[in-house]
């Protein structure tokens, strides 16, 4: 049996990273492609070369080519600049909306059955513009930031109470932005609510380190952005979609009336398997919690506005 394909798009660090994963794990094949001639070449053979000491026999092909993307089973979106000094997050929003357009019209006419894992930012509104460009449904388009947020959060309890960070759950839904929601209710330690574990002032404290989870690292790396998280994050939920897992994760997906809010990509909980998004899990929010998530989703409906301008 042939193994699945992958097309990771973007071979910087989060794309090179979470090629490596999928590739080491031997989950697939992997198409590392970037607009930058050499780059995906040279680590896509570096990564090929690895192989026979990690011990797998996934193909892994760096290209400038989207011929030799076809027939991939998930697409994955990595490319676009960091914001730079002086550019504004309207400027990020339109230069990578560009971007992503771009590579995936060009990779979604040559894998019409493909599932499309968003990452780059700003998320939610990229998740837009691959929804548009790809003509794909809202089940094959979805975005990844909550399993970050989330696998944020997770760290940050397990090391408040001394415990395994896989006793510890998490949910983060909402935009990927100042506005997520952290969901301390359904955030549990040997199933039991964190709000039953700790202070309030404690909860609120992780809560804040979460929604700050990605500035924190900048500003300690000084130059680039979190990859290692955000590859696990895009893995794991390549890795839910390819082996069918029915994983309920937390993941950007066009909402249609769920939660209260119609055509935007918003942060919710989904089953995920090999058709892609399978399911929305509504879950129950307190009147504080829904009108978070109202926020967030305002503020991804302002970015999209912007786009639309
Ligand atoms: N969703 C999340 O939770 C999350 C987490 C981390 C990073 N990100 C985002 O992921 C993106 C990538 O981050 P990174 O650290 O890997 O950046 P990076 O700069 O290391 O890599 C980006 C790559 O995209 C490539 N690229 C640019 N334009 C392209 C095009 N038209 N076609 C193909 N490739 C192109 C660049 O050459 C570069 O290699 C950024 O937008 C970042 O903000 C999102």
């Amino acid at each position: 049996m042939a193994r699945d394909k992958v097309t990771v798009i973007g071979a910087g660090n989060v794309g090179a990273t979470t090629a490596q994963r999928i590739a080491e794990a031997g989950l697939a094949d992997v198409v590392l492609i970037d607009i930058v001639e050499g780059l995906p070449q040279g680590k896509g053979l570096d990564l090929a070369e690895a192989a026979p000491v990690v011990a797998h026999d996934a193909n892994v092909v760096g290209t400038n080519d989207y011929a030799d993307t076809a027939g991939s089973d998930v697409i994955v979106v990595t490319s676009g600049l960091a914001r730079q000094p002086g550019m504004s997050r309207d400027d990020l929003l339109t230069k990578n909306a560009g971007i992503v357009r771009s590579v995936v019209e060009s990779a979604a006419a040559v894998s019409h059955d493909a599932i499309i894992v968003v990452v780059t930012n700003p998320l939610d509104a990229m998740c837009h513009v691959a929804m548009d460009a790809s003509g794909f449904p809202r089940e094959r388009v979805i975005g990844m930031a909550g399993v970050l947020d989330s696998a944020r959060f997770r760290t940050f309890i397990a090391r408040e109470l001394g415990v395994s960070v896989e006793d510890t759950h998490a949910f983060v839904l909402g935009g990927h932005g100042d506005t997520m929601v952290p969901l301390s209710r359904y955030s549990t330690v040997a199933g039991v609510p964190i709000t039953e574990l700790l202070p309030a002032d404690r909860v609120r404290a992780l809560e804040e380190r979460t929604a700050n989870g990605g500035a924190e690292i900048v500003g300690l790396l000084k130059t680039g952005s979190a990859f290692y998280a955000p590859a696990a994050g895009a893995f794991e939920m390549v890795e839910a979609i390819l082996l069918d897992r029915k994983r309920v994760l937390p993941c950007a997906v066009r909402l249609q009336g769920e939660f209260g809010v119609d055509g935007l990509f918003v942060g919710v909980p989904v089953g995920l398997g090999r058709s892609g998004m399978e399911r929305v899990f509504e879950i129950e929010l307190t009147d504080d919690e829904r009108a978070a998530f109202q926020r967030s989703a305002d503020a991804v409906r302002e970015l999209v506005e912007v786009l639309a301008r």
